[in-house]
Order: structure tokens, then sequence, then C-alpha cells
């Protein structure tokens, strides 16, 4: 599969990029700084733009199969109110249209679904203003035709992949954290294997 990944150079991002060349697709990487990327540029088509760059970014589309989209703001920005996920999804979901590529899976983040208890009423009072920026993301991505897939993974940490539990429109009981590589596989074999087309999924280790 001729696969793009936006946020290549970022912590799931780069998990995205090692799960989908493991698996023998070919990457094209569409990323801002090409420096930071690590060893493995070197079996990467490597295309340079920033994320709301629409004629950019659809000129790097033209012939892949899927996009997978780890793009985030480091955490000073994601304190603060933003309009970078919505504005960078509108962007994607445009340049994807116009190169006529249909697959595209998203990440976004737990903190969306209206769990329970002190624990998730604290991160979405803490992330309230990226939870803002997210939801109009995923406002963005459920409004198109594509075939795309939502997926709210709980905190991200550090770890080898690990199995996973993926709950359709909520989130698994106890989701608390999750390994970046066990969500990279997840998206990769979600646009690979067209699984949970339409859907949001919750996702826990
Ligand atoms: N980290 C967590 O615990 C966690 C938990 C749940 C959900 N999430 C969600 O997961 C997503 C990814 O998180 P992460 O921690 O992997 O993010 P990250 O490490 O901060 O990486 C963000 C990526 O986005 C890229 N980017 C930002 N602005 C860009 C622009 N204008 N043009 C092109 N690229 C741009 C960055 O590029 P540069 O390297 O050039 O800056 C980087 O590659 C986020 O949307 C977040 O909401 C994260």
């Amino acid at each position: 599969m001729n696969l793009l990944i936006l946020g290549a150079t970022g912590r799931t991002g780069r998990e995205v990029t090692r799960v989908a060349l493991a698996r023998g697709h070919h990457v094209t990487v569409y990323v801002r700084s090409p420096n930071k990327l690590g060893p493995e540029r070197a079996s990467l088509r490597v295309e340079q733009g920033d994320a709301l760059d629409t004629e950019r970014l659809s000129a790097a589309l033209v012939g892949q199969d899927a996009v997978v989209s780890a793009l985030g703001l480091p955490a000073k920005l994601a304190l603060r109110p933003s309009n970078f996920m919505a504005e960078a999804a509108a962007a994607t979901v445009a340049a994807m249209k116009r190169a006529g590529v249909g697959r595209l899976a998203i990440v976004s983040a737990a903190v969306l679904f209206p769990q329970k208890g002190f624990f998730y009423a604290f991160f979405r009072w803490f992330l309230r203003h990226h939870a803002c920026d997210l939801s109009a993301m995923e406002t963005v991505v459920r409004a198109t035709d594509l075939d795309w897939t939502i997926a709210r993974p709980p905190r991200l940490v550090t770890g080898d992949d690990e199995p996973l539990r993926i709950a359709q429109g909520a989130l698994p009981d106890k989701s608390y954290k999750l390994s970046f590589r066990a969500l990279a596989s997840f998206l990769v074999e979600c646009v690979e294997q067209r699984r949970y087309g339409g859907q949001i999924v919750g996702l826990a280790r």
C-alpha cells in the first residue's frame, strides 16, 4: 500500500512510520522538519511542507492509497486556545479530495468521551482547549464522504507493542494509558484492512 503519514516526526507518527515500513508498505512522510527524521529516513519518500498548506499536501498525496494523521501540538500550545487541529484536518480532507485519496485514519483523544469519575473530569478540564480543537477536528472529518476512522487513545506512553482493547463509540473500561507503538499498529492495520470505517473508536491496553 502507498501510505502517507502526517506528523511523522512526532512520538506517534515515528512509531506509525516504523510499523508501516516493517509491514512492507511504501511510505511517504509529509513533514515540516525532515532533519528530525530518524535512520528510517533512508527508506522513506520525504515531502517537506506545512500541514496547513493544502496545495503542497495535495501534490504529495497523488498516487497514495491512504493517510494516517498523527499531527499534534507541543504541550505548551495544547493548553491554550487553538484551532490548529481543526484547520489541519480541513486542509488534509481538502487535499485528499483533490488528489483522489479516500482512506483516512486520524488520531484524536479519549478526553472527548464523557467518562464519569474524578480522573477523567480532571483531564477534561485540564485539556479543555485541546479537546475543543479536537472536537472541531472530528466534526470536519465526520462531515466528509471519505472512508475515515477516528482513534481516541488515552494517555500515550513509550513502550512496546501490546494487546489492545477496542470499543466502537466508547472508551473501554479502565482506559488510562497505551503505548505509542500499540496505537501505531492499530492505525496501520486500520487502513491496511479497511476496518472501522466511519467510526470513532476508543482504545485501551
Ligand atoms: N501524547 C499523548 O499522551 C496523547 C494522548 C491522547 C491523544 N493524543 C493525540 O495524539 C496526537 C499526536 O500526539 P503526539 O504526542 O504523538 O504528538 P507530537 O509528538 O507532539 O507530534 C506532533 C507532530 O505534528 C507535527 N506538526 C505540528 N504542527 C505541524 C505543522 N504545522 N505542519 C506539519 N507538521 C506539524 C509535528 O511536527 P514537528 O516535529 O515539525 O513539530 C510532529 O511531527 C495529538 O493530536 C494528540 O491530541 C496524544
